[in-house]
């Protein structure tokens, strides 16, 4: 099983240097699903090598559509869908997978996908993208733990959907599924995240006719078919704001290349209230840390354009260190704070009620053995172990590989002491901790 080990010390040596951003994660998956809506070859560039990005392309070969991945140029082919059902075995390892059920169903009018099922974070129920689908004229029926979905026999109907609560999954499903149905479909509350916008130009660019782009109203007109497309992948938000995170823990400098502060506006403000400064550059940004203390801020998350959940863990550690004390609050996910424990390991002073954590800055950490409970805490804890007196070893890195690509090597490049070694233990699972599946 491998394991990170970070060596740091109580006053941490600052990360200074360039980090190229890779392509985002949670626009790569639902790009990818989009493949399935045409039977003509797509082509992604800047598409990151990540754990979830080969495991959904090994769902989309089940499926018959044939693919190359060539460095960080991906091709996808749907010339027939071979096989319409999306099975628990590779469902389960990435919920995501999903996301495959709009398109299906869409293009060929019955598809049968495993529930994805909880994980770490949080039951993460699909319910709202089945009520979207059935809105549009779908039967839907749960079966021994499988998704069977029928269109009606003349296709998927447009539909006036509004979503009570905001799902980028949910919105990207009906977004997909709508290009192909029969008449117009107005999503109201819909999410508006970068990820969902770099769809849909992706969608226009293939054929599609959507109007809203960016907004949480979107309207599309259905189309009899849509062609391939060449498209280069938005930068990972939630990288950039990783890596800026970082920076500003070890007093450190990053410029961030092939990125933008546009993709993250209340991320930047809550920043630049701790004392991390910002300086937009052509092609990214230089992210400074504050000078002095870091200042203790109150945080929320929210849907876009508000604080990412997906930032929440890396804040929470940036906290461990400031000035006084920080109330963060997760209003997505019922259960986002595993990393908790594992930074009070380190000497963290934080303490939970309900949905919120209340974090007293400490002088410094203590590096600890540690466990990755699902991606972003995996992050978290690697950035407080830079910052750490000592060695951290972080277990469980598995969940590491799921969303940043080639960490260590961007990490070491600015001063990092950081490497990745392969561990006697073996870690069981004993079934306590539900692993996460993003
Ligand atoms: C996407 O997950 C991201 N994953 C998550 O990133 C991200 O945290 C999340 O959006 C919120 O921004 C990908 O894009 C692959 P949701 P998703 O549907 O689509 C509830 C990471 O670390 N809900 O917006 O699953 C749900 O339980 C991952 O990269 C329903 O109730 O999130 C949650 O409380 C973690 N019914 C809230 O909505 C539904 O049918 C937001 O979930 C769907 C969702």
């Amino acid at each position: 099983m491998d394991k990170i080990r970070i060596t740091g010390s109580a006053s941490p040596k600052p990360l200074k240097g360039k980090i190229k951003i890779s392509g985002a994660k949670n626009a790569t998956l639902p790009l990818m699903a989009a493949s399935l809506l045409t039977d003509q070859p797509i082509k992604f560039t800047n598409c990151p090598r990540l754990a979830d990005v080969f495991t959904l392309e090994a769902l989309l070969n089940h499926h018959g559509v044939e693919s190359t991945f060539v460095k960080n140029t991906m091709t996808l082919t749907a010339s027939t869908i071979k096989d319409h059902c999306a099975p628990y075995d590779l469902v389960r390892k990435m919920r995501a997978s999903v996301l495959v059920l709009g398109p299906i169903l869409a293009r060929e009018g019955h598809a049968k996908v495993s529930l994805p099922g909880g994980c770490a974070i949080g039951t993460r129920p699909v319910d709202l993208h089945l009520m979207g689908l059935e809105k549009m004229g779908a039967i839907i029926e749960i079966d021994q733990g499988y998704i069977k979905a029928k269109a009606p026999q003349n296709g998927l109907q447009g539909a006036e959907i509004a979503f009570p609560t905001v799902s980028v999954g949910a919105t990207e499903n009906i977004l997909m599924a709508a290009t192909l149905a029969k008449g117009t479909t107005k999503l109201i509350n819909a999410a508006s995240e970068p990820e969902i916008t770099d769809l849909a130009n992706c969608l226009v660019k293939m054929g599609a006719k959507i109007e809203g782009i960016g907004t949480s109203t979107l309207i599309i007109e259905g189309v009899k078919k849509l062609s391939g497309a060449i498209h280069p992948i938005v930068a990972d938000r939630i990288e950039t704001g990783s890596y800026a995170i970082a920076a500003a823990m070890t007093g450190g400098e990053l410029e961030l290349v092939g990125t933008s502060l546009d993709l993250l506006p209340t991320f930047k403000e809550t920043l630049e209230a701790t004392g991390t400064m910002f300086t937009p550059t052509e092609n990214g940004f230089i992210v400074k840390a504050p000078e002095g203390s870091i200042k203790s801020v109150d945080m929320k998350t929210a849907p876009f354009p508000g604080y990412p959940t997906d930032l929440q863990a890396q804040f929470m550690a940036l906290m461990t260190l400031a000035e006084g004390s920080s109330n963060i609050t997760e209003t997505i996910f019922e259960n986002r704070f595993m990393h908790v424990p594992e930074l009070a390991r380190m000497g963290a002073d934080i303490t939970l009620s309900g949905r919120t954590a209340t974090v007293r800055g400490v002088n410094h950490l203590k590096g600890a053995e540690v466990m990755a409970t699902d991606l972003r805490a995996s992050v978290s804890l690697i950035m407080a172990g830079l910052c750490a007196e000592g060695e951290t070893n972080v277990g469980r890195i598995y969940h590491l590989d799921r969303g940043y690509e080639d960490i260590e090597n961007k990490l070491k490049a600015c001063g990092g002491n950081i490497r990745r070694y392969r561990d006697g233990d073996t870690v069981k699972n004993d079934g306590s901790a539900k692993e996460y599946t993003g």
